[in-house]
């Protein structure tokens, strides 16, 4: 910090206060008080500079690292309605697999399936509508979908996918791949676009009656949701940036054939408010989601032709109290049998919701499968 020169001249004087005159003491000690204010006005500053400068500096990275990480391969589609949502399909050939994440995660989570898919035909990815790369747009008071499906429930959001592969001109029919919230996802768009669905893959589905148990209902919102909106409220002051700077966060995917870019994307969204706050979103409206969900499977079921797979791991989330993984575990066998009973099982053991990273290998042998069959049939045409 600059010292004022005044500063220096009254702790001078005060060296030797006897050989002064009385005037001259009333005056230092003026200059001492002012002093005084001076330091508590320097110390304001720093306190200040403490509180903008991190959420500044985040806010001015956040800038240029949304237009460096954008993938290479992706594509930013106009979805109509003004939105505009980010694509990433990599490799070549039909069925063409479309896959959706668990809540509040971006395309990355799919790293590895995707990679792995893409060596024999084409696989999708995409961000929801305010996650990753996909900007929310401002509201727009006369567009009739936001105000019809609230904010960030599965209605909402399978109407955006929808709207992608279409603007995409995605092939159809494709395999339809959704992840916990991603699966309820999956069910919705399936039940209403059978046509273009020919397989439908539930990974660690959430369950559509979940949320009529008060013990979740607790653990949803009482400790879930706000640990989210901390994190948001974090990324927002720049704190996140900084805890991943001293290496007390770190990205999911970060093994050593993960792309840097991958990592560094990750990092970016750890620290970006307006991803977090679509996360918390999605995790707030997931009652509502799977009300919709329980709807629209009762209203309109399946084509028959549409083949169901459930993937399953031992717990929903394995950092979450063992019976509240029982009860998810309970419902979900419970909601296959009652709607999808052909489905054809695959588990997985010593895992949860993060097998489509942690384990992604069990579920590509599954799609990789799925993918061979479809293949076949339409060589044998
Ligand atoms: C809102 O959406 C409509 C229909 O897409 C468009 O015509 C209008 O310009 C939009 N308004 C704003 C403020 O973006
Ligand atoms: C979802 O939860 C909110 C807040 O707790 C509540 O107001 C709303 O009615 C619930 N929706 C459903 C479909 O249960």
């Amino acid at each position: 910090m600059r010292r004022k020169p005044e500063a220096r001249t009254s702790s001078e004087e005060r060296v030797s206060p006897d050989k002064q005159d009385p005037k001259l003491l009333r005056r230092t000690e003026a200059k001492g008080k002012v002093t005084y204010w001076s330091v508590l006005i320097n110390i304001g500053k720093c306190l200040l500079l403490i509180v903008i400068i991190p959420p500044f500096l985040n806010y001015a990275s956040l800038q240029r690292e949304g237009q460096m990480l954008v993938p290479k391969d992706g594509q930013i589609v106009d979805v109509g309605l003004g939105q505009k949502m980010h694509l990433l399909c990599k490799g070549k050939g039909i069925p063409v697999v479309v896959l959706d994440g668990p809540a509040g995660m971006s395309s990355d989570i799919w790293f590895y399936i995707q990679e792995s898919l893409a060596t024999m035909t084409k696989v999708c990815t995409y961000d929801r509508m305010g996650l990753g790369f996909s900007k929310r747009s401002m509201q727009n008071e006369t567009t009739g979908t936001e105000k019809v499906w609230g904010m960030s429930t599965t209605g909402r959001m399978v109407d955006d996918l929808h709207r992608l592969l279409q603007a995409a001109g995605v092939a159809k029919p494709f395999i339809l791949v959704g992840s916990a919230l991603g699966a309820l996802n999956a069910r919705f768009y399936s039940h209403i676009h059978d046509m273009q669905v020919s397989d439908l893959v539930l990974i660690d589905p959430i369950p559509e009656d979940i949320f009529e148990e008060d013990q979740w209902k607790e653990y949803w919102l009482g400790k879930l949701v706000p640990s989210l909106q901390a994190r948001q409220f974090s990324a927002a002051t720049g704190l996140s940036r900084m805890l991943i700077i001293l290496g007390a966060i770190e990205p999911s995917i970060k093994g050593e054939d993960v792309p840097e870019e991958v990592i560094q994307r990750q990092k970016y969204l750890l620290s970006n408010p307006a991803h977090q706050s679509s996360a918390v979103d999605e995790h707030y409206f997931l009652n509502e989601s799977a009300a919709q969900v329980r709807d629209i499977t009762k209203f309109k079921p399946l084509s028959s032709r549409m083949t169901v797979s459930a993937i399953t791991a031992d717990s929903f989330d394995g950092q979450m109290p063992e019976h509240l993984n029982q009860m998810v575990a309970k419902l979900q066998k419970k909601f296959l049998e009652e709607s999808y009973p052909s489905a054809n099982h695959v588990h997985i053991k010593g895992a949860d919701w993060r097998m489509i990273y942690e384990k992604p290998s069990a579920i590509s042998q599954h799609l990789k499968r799925l993918v061979n069959q479809r293949q076949a049939e339409q060589q044998s045409q």
